[in-house]
């Protein structure tokens, strides 16, 4: 314990010895966060004193990880060029490994981390994110998100880990652990999202209203980030969403009142996206944000905005000292200062088997077996498989949003496996593949029909939002895939790629057996490996399974809107081989 008061207090030196050399103008540099591109050219880090540099949608930092690391060196002397040589902090939304760098390995999307129910297994998998993710330049993310998704229509729900509570608490204490070195490896900064409310709208929409009041807000949706914080999380995100109509980038009850002084976070608390200009200015800065995401045309806007409103006395000095203090204090933390620069041993690491085989773990602890009868599963080496729909053999399909763009991509990528792979692998004859579902095949014993999702990331995702692409079941085409080889009479076992549970009661009623993957990433054989029972499911809902439309009249999903209403299966329900019905 002394030796940890010690370095606090020894940190807490530095913080201060450096603060009373700093200028307004070095200050407010420090408070701004700016993409590699667009925003600024590699002078503007120095002429406008900038703390923070994201990498997100848009051009990639170059053609493989010795460019990203070469591009970010370049930055990162531009700001140890500057008269005081603060170093830069490089951040990324690596939200299931580092999935902005294509060749990386990609872990299943935090619902199937929570289907694991793991914290060791969530911890292994944030220490590798954080190796992969300085390997490529990197030395801080933007997770995890520790949302309790309310309803199933948001765009969201992919990215957290479950509606419950003391789950969700769980995972983050352990993601956040894993992610900033508890490991043993050199961690990243990690960052709890999005806060407050952002899975708690009314309807599911992504930045919308969220109406809770404030004993529900403190006991459903605070927890995790009670536990982020006893983690020793490094920042936390501010969200899009307002709560009872305020901004929540402009709560100061919340971010202030609560977060900094009840709750005595220390670290920073960052906005979202362009957040400056969208949600008050100065307001936003005076509510408690530290460090502003000053993209899209509001880096000078910001800066200067904020440096008028410290001259006329509408931000407080001290306000802009907190933020400062607390910037510093997590670059010194994480030792920015001795170690400025990425490790290029590290570039070695990235993609390595060790790291795909605990996400093949992942994949098949996240899987959860709905429905299981008639023999179905697991399948044998000795039977005539079909592979059925596009699903199965594309990567892409299998990973969801935030996996080499924000929206996701629809091919496969570079050191991804398929399910049909996977399932190749296993077979002792030919495996068909049919594609299209179109059902010309002949002899076969049993047919694994991958159905779901195409990827998508924020309101793109909503189901009844401005974008409105996507429903609460099947598509047709999806559905025909699978009557089409049930009205064959052909045994049939349902893959369920998704984001969320889906209303598919029909398809798991005609089904023989049913399995909800969620977003598997890279290592799509991870699927085969317990269809062919080479290891039982182990999975468990972490998600209420919905039975019918007809349950969401409510601003909430199903279960949260109604008691009444009984979902088709309750959280934590799984079944294994053991329990499943063989007859
Ligand atoms: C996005 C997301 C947030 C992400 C940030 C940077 O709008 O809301 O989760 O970290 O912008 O890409």
């Amino acid at each position: 314990m002394l030796s940890r008061k010690l370095a606090e207090k020894d940190l807490e030196e530095k913080v201060e010895a450096l603060m009373a050399q700093m200028t307004l103008e070095e200050k407010i540099g420090q408070m701004s966060q700016v993409r590699h591109f667009d925003d600024i050219s590699p002078e503007d880090i120095k002429t406008k004193f900038i703390g923070s540099v994201i990498h997100t949608q848009g051009p990639l930092p170059g053609k493989n990880a010795e460019e990203w690391q070469a591009k970010f060196i370049e930055l990162q002397k531009q700001a140890l060029s500057t008269r005081l040589r603060i170093p830069l902090l490089f951040g990324v939304d690596a939200v299931h490994g580092q999935n902005t760098y294509e060749g990386a390995t990609i872990f299943p999307h935090n619902i199937g981390l929570g289907a694991t129910g793991n914290p060791e297994l969530v911890e292994k998998a944030a220490a590798i994110t954080a190796i992969e993710s300085k390997a490529t330049g990197f030395n801080w993310v933007f997770s995890p998100c520790v949302a309790i998704p309310m309803n199933e229509k948001w765009g969201r729900v992919y990215e957290a880990f479950s509606e419950s509570t003391e789950l969700t608490a769980k995972l983050a204490h352990a993601s956040v652990l894993g992610h900033q070195g508890s490991k043993g490896n050199p961690g990243v900064l990690a960052t709890a999202k999005h806060f407050i409310g952002d899975g708690a709208t009314d309807f599911g929409v992504e930045g919308g209203n969220t109406t809770l009041n404030q004993e529900e807000i403190l006991e459903r949706l605070l927890p995790p980030y009670q536990a982020a914080i006893e983690a020793g999380v490094a920042s936390i995100m501010a969200s899009f969403n307002t709560l009872d109509g305020i901004p929540m980038h402009a709560h100061k009850a919340m971010i202030t009142d609560l977060l900094k002084v009840k709750l005595d976070f220390d670290g920073i608390v960052v906005s979202d996206w362009k957040a400056y200009s969208r949600f008050g200015q100065n307001d936003i800065i005076n509510a408690g944000i530290d460090m502003v995401m000053a993209v899209d045309g509001d880096l000078d806007a910001f800066q200067e905005g904020v440096r008028t409103g410290v001259l006329d006395g509408t931000i407080p000095e001290e306000r802009i000292n907190d933020a400062v203090r607390r910037i510093l204090k997590q670059k010194f933390r994480f030792a920015l200062f001795e170690n400025p620069f990425p490790d290029k041993s590290l570039i070695s690491k990235i993609g390595i088997p060790e790291h795909r085989s605990v996400a093949r773990q992942a994949v098949r602890e996240s899987l959860v077996l709905l429905k299981n009868e008639n023999q179905a599963l697991p399948l044998k080496k000795d039977s005539k498989i079909v592979v059925v729909g596009p699903f199965a053999d594309n990567s892409g399909l299998q990973s969801g949003g935030w996996t080499v763009n924000w929206q996701g991509t629809k091919e496969n990528y570079q050191g991804a496996t398929t399910i049909l792979e996977g399932i190749k692998k296993f077979s002792n004859h030919e495996v068909k593949f049919d594609p299209d579902g179109q059902a010309e095949v002949e002899d076969v014993d049993v047919a694994v029909v991958v159905v779901g999702e195409e990827p998508y990331a924020e309101f793109f995702g909503d189901i009844g939002g401005e974008m409105n692409l996507f429903q609460l079941t099947l598509s047709e085409t999806h559905q025909q895939y699978i009557n089409t080889y049930t009205e064959k009479g052909i045994k049939t076992v349902v893959v369920l790629i998704s984001g969320r549970p889906l209303v598919t009661t029909p398809q798991i009623e005609q089904s023989d057996a049913f399995v909800a993957a969620w977003l598997p990433g890279s290592e799509g054989d991870g699927v085969a490996e317990v269809l062919f029972g080479l290891f039982d499911f182990k999975g468990k809902l972490p998600h209420s399974w919905p039975k019918s439309v007809e349950d969401f009249k409510g601003k909430f999903g199903p279960n949260f809107w109604d008691d009444s209403i009984e979902p088709l299966f309750p959280f934590g329900y799984g079944l294994n081989y053991q329990k499943s019905k063989s007859t």
